[in-house]
């Protein structure tokens, strides 16, 4: 009996032990002493400083109470713990000043750490395997010429042992990330050039798959590009319904671009945590990268999920009832007292600066969170290079009653050509209780 819980005990040890060795060979992928191929130039750096825009690096990188820019610290949620993001600026005590461009590289593509083991995919590496390799010197250019360098020590992940263990990482790795020598392979799969430029940026530093993908039990996108009919299918991100993108049957491609560069659209207008993905990122993109993301994303064939359809003559209804204002319901009342003096009768708002209602994915999406939530807490939009001005709608939370935006936000829900299920007043108790814990 001992003895076989012994030999027991010693086979898990063994295999463990096996595990261990496999991993530390897993995290053996790139070279860490590679030197930097190119001399650093201003031009360089320059090209550089765009990417990291493109990557959207500050927004990770930077802890929202007042950090510097790229010196970490930022808490990001995890379902083992807290993962903190670490400090990017050139500073060789605290920071990734003294990392060769080997180092850098395996980081980036390969999510492998300065000290060999795997880094959690909190840093979006499955993503970042495709970047190029020019792309790469250029992005090592602006990390360690131009960024300040602060110095800040890099905070403990808030993870238990044994989850904090990270060697099992390299496993996940292997499983789900790409390596860099098989996504650009991957690239080649598309002809055209602008979709190629498309897909190279929405698959690449993009990573708009992070949030628009829906993610396995095991936390992996269903899919990093293309080939999957899941890529990009729509997804949830702390409550929040985030869309599909494939095809965008209810936007035209210039529609896309002008909402990425400047936050608004003659029809729409961005909120949730992609307005932090167009300030920071999406605004400071070429219009021809801009108008190769949309081109890629309307080549992409739509799900079918979710979409929208116009209906003129439920539109028509909706809008005489609101107009004739006899024998409203409560959902009706509220909106025409509260919202239709910028969103209107019609619900199409004005152009470039109210938002449609109709047809709005954050109106039709099948959980209706994001939606309570604008309402009670209202909106704004941000202050682009493009469109400076911010357009804020307000909130209501003072105002209304759980029951009454429940019946507020049914009425968007099925008014108009809008078709989604109904929302409670359990619902809107639950966003309301969120909010006020933030
Ligand atoms: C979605 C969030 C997110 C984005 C976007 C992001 N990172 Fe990270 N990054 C992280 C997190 C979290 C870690 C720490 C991972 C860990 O500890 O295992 C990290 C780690 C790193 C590391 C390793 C640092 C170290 O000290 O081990 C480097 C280098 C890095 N990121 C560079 C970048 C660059 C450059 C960009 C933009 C192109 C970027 N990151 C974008 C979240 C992000
Ligand atoms: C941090 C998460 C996140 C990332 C990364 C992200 N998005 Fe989004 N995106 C969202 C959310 C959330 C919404 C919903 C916004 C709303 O409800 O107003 C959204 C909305 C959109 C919309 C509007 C769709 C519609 O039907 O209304 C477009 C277009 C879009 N994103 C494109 C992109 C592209 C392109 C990228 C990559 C460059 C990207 N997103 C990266 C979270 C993200
Ligand atoms: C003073 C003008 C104003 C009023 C009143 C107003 N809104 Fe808005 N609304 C806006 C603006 C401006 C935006 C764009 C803000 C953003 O999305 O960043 C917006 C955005 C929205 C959005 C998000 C649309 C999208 O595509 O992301 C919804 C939903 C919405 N409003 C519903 C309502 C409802 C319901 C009411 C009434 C309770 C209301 N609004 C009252 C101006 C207004």
């Amino acid at each position: 009996m001992k003895s076989t819980l012994i030999r027991l005990l010693l086979l898990a040890a063994l295999l463990a032990l096996v595990a261990w060795a496999v991993s530390l060979w897993l995290n053996r992928s790139g070279d860490a002493s590679a030197q930097m191929p190119q001399p650093i130039t201003e031009q360089l750096i320059d090209k550089g400083a765009y990417l990291a825009r493109v990557g959207d690096c500050v927004a990770c990188h930077t802890s929202h109470d007042g950090g510097k820019a790229f010196a970490g610290g930022l808490g990001i949620a995890s379902p083992i713990g807290t993962i903190y993001s670490t400090n990017i600026t050139p500073d060789h005590k605290t920071g990734i000043g003294a990392w060769s461009y080997g180092e850098f590289e395996r980081a980036m593509r390969r999510g492998i750490g300065h000290d060999g083991s795997a880094l959690y995919p909190a840093m979006p590496y499955p993503s970042y395997a495709k970047v190029s390799d020019a792309d790469l010197q250029a992005l090592y250019a602006y990390f360690m010429k131009g960024v300040a360098p602060v110095e800040q020590a890099n905070k403990a992940n808030g993870i238990a042992w044994p989850l904090s263990i990270r060697w099992p990482l390299a496993y996940w790795r292997a499983l789900f990330s790409p390596t860099p020598e098989t996504a650009a392979a991957d690239a080649l799969s598309i002809d055209d050039a602008q979709l190629q430029r498309g897909a190279y940026l929405v698959q690449g530093l993009g990573h708009c798959g992070s949030c628009h993908t829906p993610r396995a039990l095991t936390m992996q996108e269903q899919g990093l590009d293309e080939r999957t009919g899941s890529y990009l299918s729509g997804a949830e991100l702390n409550g929040w319904a985030v869309p599909a993108l494939r095809g965008m049957p209810h936007w035209s491609e210039q529609q896309i671009v002008d909402y990425l560069g400047s936050g608004r659209n003659s029809i729409a207008a961005v909120a949730g945590e992609m307005k932090d993905v167009v300030a920071n990122s999406t605004s400071h993109m070429s219009d021809e990268d801009l108008l190769a993301m949309a081109a890629y994303l309307k080549s992409l064939e739509a799900t079918g999920k979710g979409e929208y359809q116009h209906a003129p003559q439920r539109s028509q209804a909706t809008i005489a009832k609101l107009t004739t204002a006899k024998d409203l319901d409560l959902g009706q009342r509220l909106y025409l007292d509260n919202c239709g003096a910028c969103h209107f009768v019609t619900g199409q708002g004005a152009e470039q600066v109210f938002p449609r209602l109709d047809g709005a994915s954050v109106v039709n999406a099948e959980n209706p969170s994001a939606l309570i939530q604008v309402i009670l807490a209202g909106a704004m939009t941000p202050s682009t290079e493009r469109a400076p001005s911010v357009l804020p709608m307000p909130g209501f939370a003072e105002r209304m009653d759980d029951a009454e935006v429940a019946e507020l936000a049914s009425f968007l829900r099925h008014g108009w050509s809008n078709q989604a299920s109904k929302v409670t007043a359990a619902q809107v108790r639950e966003v309301r209780a969120a909010l006020q814990h933030h």
